[in-house]
């Protein structure tokens, strides 16, 4: 009961646990004739893990974008602890504590494990030659895999020669090595077996509870959605729809309200 009245306990970013870290208001986004955003609001809490879904095109990977700095909204604000924001580049939304792992990866796989966990921050010996320190790199790359509960045996392997729940876990090691506080993740789990997933989601439930990185994460299956996320978004129609905290909900009971939200808009197109 007291716990309701206690001021959250401060987060390692000096963030308190549960506050707004980032907020969506009315964004909109068109390509040519096709709104494919229409007002999305939503926001992001110190710490949780957010579910987005939607059918193919919704405009999920779009809104990601936006919120990496990749491309700009048309209309509607971006909020990082209150604070208005304007990306001029991933560079700069990442300067800003965001940082995305796609569905391509974007890791090189004809490198080593280590030099992907350092791409484009690679550590050099001091003096005027640059040369690359990759002691100090695959020290670094071994303690923080291992905080993190990545198990991959050889970080001297090419990246090309691991699993995909391998690259998939090195890929968000990559994301988050640099303090991101907020990370967003465009369908982390496609392609991936069972036991890869499995993976994936107590890496992304163990980063946001010991490291308090905030998440959104696309995934059309539900139920690894309820497994990994604290709560749910729907995307239909150009806006969010359906907002449920999942130990609110079952997977049938947000089933059942995606469907109905589903008619009634069919209905309103309809009469429209
Ligand atoms: N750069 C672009 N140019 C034109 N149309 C685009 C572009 N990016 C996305 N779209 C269109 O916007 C819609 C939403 O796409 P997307 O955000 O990838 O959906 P989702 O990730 O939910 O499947 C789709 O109809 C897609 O074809
Ligand atoms: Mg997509």
């Amino acid at each position: 009961m007291s716990d309701i009245l206690e001021a959250p306990a401060p987060m390692a970013d000096g963030s308190r646990s549960g506050e707004v870290v980032l907020e969506v208001q009315g964004v909109m986004k068109s390509f040519g004739p096709l709104a494919v955003l229409r007002g999305i609001d939503l926001n992001l809490h110190a710490g949780e893990v957010l579910g987005l879904v939607g059918d193919n095109g919704a405009g999920k990977s779009t809104l990601v974008k936006i919120l990496s700095g990749y491309s700009p909204q048309d209309a509607g604000r971006i909020l990082l602890k209150g604070e208005e924001v304007r990306f001029r580049s991933v560079e700069d939304a990442a300067a800003h504590g965001i940082e995305t792992v796609y569905q391509d990866l974007a890791l090189i796989p004809q490198l080593p494990v280590y030099l992907n966990l350092f791409l484009n921050h690679e550590m050099t010996h001091y003096g005027p030659l640059h040369v690359l320190d990759k002691r100090k790199m695959r020290n670094l790359t071994r303690q923080y895999l291992d905080d993190i509960n990545v198990n991959v045996p050889n970080i001297n392997a090419e990246v090309g020669q691991l699993s995909g729940g391998q690259r998939q876990a090195i890929a968000v090691a990559r994301a988050t090595r640099s303090d991101a506080s907020i990370l967003l993740l465009d369908e982390p789990l496609a392609a991936m077996g069972a036991r890869e997933s499995r993976l994936i989601i107590d890496l992304v439930r163990g980063l946001a509870s010991s490291r308090s990185v905030s998440m959104i994460i696309i995934d059309h299956n539900f139920a690894h959605l309820f497994e990994l996320c604290d709560r749910v978004n729907v995307m239909q129609g150009g806006k969010i729809t359906i907002n449920q905290k999942t130990k609110d909900t079952s997977l049938e009971e947000l089933t059942e309200l995606m469907v109905s939200s589903y008619r009634s808009q069919i209905q309103q197109a309809g009469r429209a």
